[in-house]
């Protein structure tokens, strides 16, 4: 079952190393990691390499239910409790019962209902809203976050003897850009699933896009290959093309003033001062001259010019005569730029 984490970096085999170890108990884990990494594979992973895999894994996403709902949807509620409850609800512990509950985006929990919980580890029973009674429980809980909770506790957010309940065993998700040998790996299980006329590859494009920081990890990943599976069906990608398919991903400008991409810091050799007999094309993540005369250099460089035009925009916060100072060219270039890559204003 651990399978379907797919990855042969040392970070992906110690996290399955992780899985085999914890699986078997009925440890808590918390699995942290950035949005998009495979945490909540990770714990379905857990759930199925358990004995409780023939059970429920009961999965609640802590920060898309409003505060007030959330009582009722963790612990049910009885016929009555509150105005709009017509019927007796079971709560998502009861449904989990036997198996795993999985918290996802714990650190968003309200501190009231963090008391709550932490009521319910402790005496492995849970009482409906409006009830009077106790229910025994068994549970395995498996919890995952992309907060810093150390920070979160010492910004009193979130509870921290809650935090040594439920990090019992913690398992740390690597970012993709952390281990680009998976890439491949995992370009090739996506198109696998998506079925269809799979696209591959040159060697440009592999080290293009091992050089890229995938804001939004696999789940960026994922996109990419769908996109492209779409658009090159058949084909041959190259370093230009994967980088079009990656700038077509909408949610990697809101990630750029933290994650700068790989082909203007590439560009940026060519001028920034470089050490003697350094050849600034020889940068991975720019495409290599061929024989076949199949590369397009007026694409690159409009590729490169348009990244560059996206990026300053991010940092100037969209302030045009800013973002033309930060790019060393006159306003009014900067709009003809603008309009010729058909970027809004
Ligand atoms: N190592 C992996 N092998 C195969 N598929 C993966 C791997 N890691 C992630 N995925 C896939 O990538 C997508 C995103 O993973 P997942 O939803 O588990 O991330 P997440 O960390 O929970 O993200 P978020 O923080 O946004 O909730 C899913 O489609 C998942 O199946
Ligand atoms: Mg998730």
């Amino acid at each position: 079952m651990q399978n379907m984490l797919v990855g042969r970096s040392h970070g992906i085999r110690q996290v399955r190393e992780a899985i085999t170890r914890v699986a078997p108990s009925n440890a808590s884990v918390i699995i942290t990691g950035p949005s998009g990494s495979g945490k909540e594979l990770v714990a379905s992973a857990i759930h199925s390499s358990s004995n409780r895999r023939t059970n429920p894994l009961v999965a609640l996403n802590c920060g898309a239910i409003p505060a007030d709902l959330l009582e009722s949807e963790l612990f049910g509620h009885e016929k009555g409790a509150f105005t709009g409850a017509i019927q007796r609800r079971v709560g998502r512990f009861e449904e989990a019962s036997g198996g795993t509950m999985f918290l996802d985006e714990i650190g968003d929990m309200p501190m009231a209902m963090q008391v709550k919980l932490l009521r319910v580890l402790e005496e492995r029973k849970v009482q409906r809203v409006g009830a009077t009674g106790d229910l025994a429980i068994d549970v395995r809980l498996v919890c995952a976050t992309h907060k810093d909770l150390d920070l979160a506790i010492e910004s009193s957010l979130f509870r921290e003897d809650l935090f040594y309940r439920i990090a019992v065993f913690p398992i740390i998700m690597p970012s993709l850009a952390e281990r680009p040998e998976d890439l491949t790996l995992l370009v090739d299980h996506f198109q696998a699933g998506f079925g269809g006329q799979p696209f591959s590859l040159s060697a440009s494009a592999v080290s293009y896009i091992q050089s890229y920081n995938w804001p939004g990890n696999v789940r960026e990943l994922r996109n990419f290959v769908e996109r492209a599976m779409l658009l090159f069906g058949g084909k041959t990608i190259d370093a230009a093309d994967a980088a079009d398919l990656i700038n077509l991903t909408p949610r990697r400008r809101s990630a750029l003033s933290h994650t700068p991409s790989p082909v203007p810091n590439a560009a940026l050799a060519h001028v920034a001062p470089s050490r003697a007999g350094e050849d600034p094309r020889m940068d991975s993540s720019l495409p290599a001259l061929d024989r076949a005369g199949k590369l397009d250099m007026n694409r690159i460089i409009e590729d490169i010019e348009r990244q560059y035009i996206l990026d300053a925009l991010e940092l100037a916060d969209g302030v045009i005569a800013e973002a033309s100072r930060l790019l060393g060219i006159q306003r009014t270039t900067l709009i003809g730029k603008m309009n010729k890559y058909n970027m809004a204003r």
